[in-house]
């Protein structure tokens, strides 16, 4: 099973990745998270992406590409891949399909998660991240036990650097621009549900859990018609 999530900065997507992965066993594979860890490691492909992801700008295809081909665990138990922040752009999402025609996989499932732009900038700045394990927070919606202190490893939270308002519109900006586009590829192809986002993380989770379960008990029983 291959499920994308897509939506704006802020959208929850990390959040949903987070609790579809575990409800799931789904290999996450969250391109904003694997360049955050390099940047922090200050490893060769950190220090090449850190100046696009501070300007809020996209980092260029070919990295992205080359970055998720190696994370995603191919050999994996998992019962698939849950994808979140990729493909981003027309041409990373005809270089996905090719990676998964190579290795005979097909996407499942496309969710678009839409929430209002005064939501958006309401959670993009009261989020929190832990720099050390990088947990997600929320100043409001999802708040540390201990202020300001990560719940899991006690490490003081941080604002995220392209989290600053004028680096928010730019990233809001592209994502108009460069991965809204997507939506209609995809919709074409009939994978594409979309998902109102402005309620609270469950209910967002419940939405979306409820079309991956009747997915999963659709090709179950098809496979059942197959076999007989
Ligand atoms: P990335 O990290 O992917 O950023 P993004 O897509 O802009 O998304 P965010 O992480 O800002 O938001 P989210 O939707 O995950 O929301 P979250 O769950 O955190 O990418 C960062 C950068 O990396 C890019 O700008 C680019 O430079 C580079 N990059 C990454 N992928 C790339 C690619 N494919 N190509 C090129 N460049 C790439 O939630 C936000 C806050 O709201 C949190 O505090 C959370 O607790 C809270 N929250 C979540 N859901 C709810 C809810 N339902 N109700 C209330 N609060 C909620």
């Amino acid at each position: 099973m291959v499920i994308l999530l897509i939506g704006p900065p802020g959208a929850g997507k990390g959040t949903q990745v987070d609790r579809l992965s575990q409800h799931y066993c789904l290999n996450k594979v969250g391109t904003g998270d694997i360049l955050r860890q390099e940047v922090v490691k200050r490893s060769e492909l950190g220090v090449k992406v850190e100046g696009y992801m501070k300007k809020g700008k996209l980092v260029p295809d070919d990295i992205i590409v080359d970055v998720v081909t190696r994370r995603m665990d191919w050999g994996s138990n998992c019962r698939g891949y849950l994808l979140d922040g990729f493909p981003r752009t027309k041409k990373q999402a005809q270089m996905l399909d090719h990676l998964l025609k190579e290795r005979g996989k097909k996407i499942d499932l496309v969710f678009n998660i839409e929430v209002s732009e005064p939501e958006l900038i309401r959670r993009i700045s009261g989020r929190r991240v832990c720099p050390k394990c990088f947990r997600l927070y929320h100043i409001d919606y999802n708040k540390p036990r201990v202020d300001e202190l990560c719940d899991y490893c006690r490490t003081p939270l941080i604002q995220r650097e392209d989290d600053r308002e004028e680096v928010v519109r730019k990233r809001l900006t592209l994502y108009r621009e460069e991965t809204k586009p997507l939506l209609q590829y995809y919709r074409r192809q009939s994978k594409l549900v979309d998902i109102n986002g402005n309620g609270r993380a469950e209910e967002v989770f419940r939405q979306i859990s409820a079309y991956i379960d009747s997915h999963l008990s659709y090709n179950s029983h098809s496979n059942k018609a197959e076999l007989k």
